[in-house]
């Protein structure tokens, strides 16, 4: 039997919550369709820090590094707020990002035709929006040095982050986003601030050299930054697939999320180089939405962000296009049904719980 390995590192919050959802899809697709997927599981975030003192434990990064694909739920919660800078929650997720060389952090952004009206922007903005936010993940002001707080002597403190991109960070992301664009409609936005930073001069250049040397069949444009947020909640549609900088990307998928109704909706994923020898890229699937401290423990979060990370797994992860296709329909479906969780509840639709909203995923999956 095929033998597909998956590390859960389900987290804080609602984290653990969103993932049981999916380990009962797991179990489906193994108990029958013979999916031979073995899990194994890890604690990262707070629950990490309360347990060894680590955002994550070497132990545990390598069982991510080894995994064929790592699911990851949410880290984070007002109980971490004083804990070290160094071991913080976030901590461990930027770590795997790290560690794990995850340079390409694919969101979309899709509205499902049920929740075109929860959003809110008016519906005929965002009916039908399918986007893709290419974000780099591994570089830039989230690790650039240096990153510290020095003082100055004089009752002055002073923080510094440090916005950094060589030539070839610029350069794979852009290829993954005129490849995929290529799946798509054909079009690449790149987003930068080449009127204000040196590293937008350089990725502008970069992304335009990389476009005419192997990719110029797509249809590339630019936008500044700033615009492009705009745009965004203008007219969303205009956009195919998006490639940006690590913080600009963190923001952007925000907003574009926002356009789908909720932030319980988006799914991401997040990929390294394919490997010289086996061409299996690494990768870490994970919602969007944070751990939601305020909701956790009752059963009331949204999974389908989680369910919808797995769906991208299976589908870069392990080639399973139709398994992938099908748990998406799924989902599709269920919101069709009238069935919501509490975030994107809306007159006339019938509110349930996580476990009820996984159930009938499942059951939609099923068939
Ligand atoms: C995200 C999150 C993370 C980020 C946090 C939790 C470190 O906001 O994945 O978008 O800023 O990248
Ligand atoms: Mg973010």
């Amino acid at each position: 039997m095929t033998s597909r390995s998956l590390f859960l590192l389900p987290g804080d919050g609602i984290g653990p919550e969103a993932m049981d959802e999916v380990r009962k899809v797991i179990s489906f697709m193994n108990e029958k369709e013979a999916a031979g997927f073995s899990i194994d599981e890890g604690l990262v975030g707070g629950c990490a820090y309360d347990a060894h003192g680590q955002s994550i434990s070497d132990a545990d990064m390598e069982k991510a590094m080894a995994a064929d694909a790592v699911l990851f739920g949410a880290v984070g919660g007002p109980k971490w707020d004083d804990v070290p800078y160094e071991v913080r929650p976030e901590a461990g997720l930027l770590r795997c990002r790290k560690d794990m060389e995850l340079f390409a952090n694919l969101r979309p952004a899709i509205c499902y035709p049920a929740l075109a009206n929860s959003s809110s922007l008016k519906q005929d903005v965002i009916e039908g929006l399918d986007i893709l936010i290419v974000r780099e993940l591994t570089g830039g002001v989230y690790f650039g040095e240096p990153k510290e707080i020095i003082d100055l002597g004089n009752g002055q403190k002073r923080g510094i982050d440090t916005q950094v991109y060589d030539t070839y960070e610029i350069e794979r992301i852009s290829a993954v986003a005129f490849e995929l664009a290529r799946t798509r409609r054909n079009e690449v936005c790149s987003m930068e601030k080449r009127n204000v930073m040196k590293s937008g001069v350089l990725w502008n250049e970069v992304v335009t050299a990389t476009h005419k040397a192997r990719f110029s069949d797509v249809k590339l444009s630019h936008m500044l930054a700033d615009a492009g947020g705009m745009q965004l909640v203008r007219w969303p549609k205009q956009f195919d697939v998006i490639v940006t900088d690590n913080l600009f990307g963190d923001m952007l998928s925000d907003i574009a999320a926002m356009l789908t109704g909720s932030l319980g909706m988006l799914p991401s994923a997040s990929l390294g180089a394919p490997d010289a020898k086996t061409g299996k890229r690494k990768a870490l699937y994970e919602p969007v939405h944070g751990s939601a401290p305020d909701i956790a423990g009752q059963g009331i979060a949204n999974p389908i962000a989680m369910i919808a990370s797995f769906a991208m797994c299976l589908r870069y992860s392990f080639n399973m296009v139709a398994e992938a296709d099908r748990l998406e329909a799924a989902i599709a479906a269920v919101l069709d049904q009238g069935l919501r969780t509490g975030d994107i509840m809306s007159d006339g639709c019938k509110q349930i719980s996580t476990a009820e909203m996984g159930d009938a995923i499942l059951a939609a999956y099923a068939g």
